[in-house]
């Protein structure tokens, strides 16, 4: 199987669902217990082979960058008391794969901020990670998209069926099954207007695209919410070819939500090596004392 070795993740949303804390604080680096958001996406892509990952910033997100650098005055410290294990843990932070960072100068949509990415992409088929969607699973869903480009050849995205009331805060997906579980998808329409519904399949968070995706962006006109939606862009290359749906194995949250944030950190603070044992036990008293 050949390798896809580069990933973007737009991360340079204003994030105004989380209003106030994104003023200063960028949504991507939002903990999940005890690491940022952005961190998981990182590990994602590079567990999938990535090599080469672009994060698409934007102004007032440095503390992304700042992430992913050696930390001399904590190592200065741990080394001090001998936390030596630690250091290396931090190390690794930096080292899953190779991090780079791009700004985009004006919020003017994911597909633009996909568009920056151009240069970097090159000639090769490329992962886009959302910067705000978390997904938890056995297999990287970058992993899982990886496996049905092989199968079928053409571009793919991660789906889920969505609540129907829900669809037209998403994209909607003209799509059939193929028989092995995914989907061949030959258009796709982005928050739909309830006579526009397809399906209650909607692209989340992980696509897996070749770089004809660029052309395309370099014409697509502002769509949905006066943003040059990605959607836009992949509806052309669905309807001319198709693309593959793969719904993931996996649980996905949404960072860009205080509600996502919330249940993200419940769901993982439960597991955490450190916390966990202690967290279930605070919430099962919590939630008893809730009920009285
Ligand atoms: P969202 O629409 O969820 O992000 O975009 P947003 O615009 O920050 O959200 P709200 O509605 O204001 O709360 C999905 C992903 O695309 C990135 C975001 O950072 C997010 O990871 N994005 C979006 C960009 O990189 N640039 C943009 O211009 C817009």
């Amino acid at each position: 199987m050949k390798k896809i070795k580069k990933a973007v993740i737009p991360a340079a949303g204003l994030g105004t669902r989380m209003l106030p804390i994104s003023r200063t604080v960028p949504k991507e680096m939002l903990p999940i217990v005890d690491r940022p958001a952005i961190s998981y996406l990182v590990e994602e892509a590079a567990a999938a082979g990535a090599e080469d990952i672009l994060i698409i910033t934007g102004r007032g997100k440095d503390a992304i960058e700042n992430y992913f650098d050696y930390s001399i005055e904590y190592e200065q410290k741990l080394t001090a008391s001998g936390k030596l294990d630690k250091i290396e843990e931090m190390r690794n932070i930096c080292s899953m794969a190779n991090v780079y960072f791009l700004r985009q100068k004006e919020t003017r949509g994911l597909g633009h901020a996909v568009l920056t990415a151009k240069n970097f992409v090159g000639n090769e088929p490329f992962y886009i990670l959302y910067g705000d969607d978390i997904i938890v699973s056995e297999t990287p869903v970058c992993t899982q998209l990886a496996n049905a480009f092989e199968s079928h050849g053409k571009p793919v995205c991660g789906v889920k069926p969505v609540p129907w009331e829900s669809v037209y805060k998403y994209c909607s997906l003209k799509a059939e099954q193929n028989g092995d579980g995914s989907y061949n998808v030959t258009d796709m329409i982005e928050k739909p207007k309830p006579e526009q519904v397809y399906t209650n399949l909607s692209i989340l968070g992980r696509v897996l695209l070749t770089p004809d995706i660029f052309d395309i962006l370099e014409t697509t006109a502002p769509g949905a919410g006066g943003e040059i939606q990605l959607t836009d862009a992949m509806r052309v290359i669905a309807q001319n070819g198709g693309m593959t749906a793969v719904d993931f194995e996996g649980e996905r949250f949404d960072l860009g939500s205080k509600l996502g944030f919330l249940t993200a950190n419940i769901k993982e603070a439960v597991k955490h090596p450190e916390v966990g044992e202690d967290f279930k036990k605070f919430l099962r008293e919590f939630v008893a004392d809730m009920d009285k």
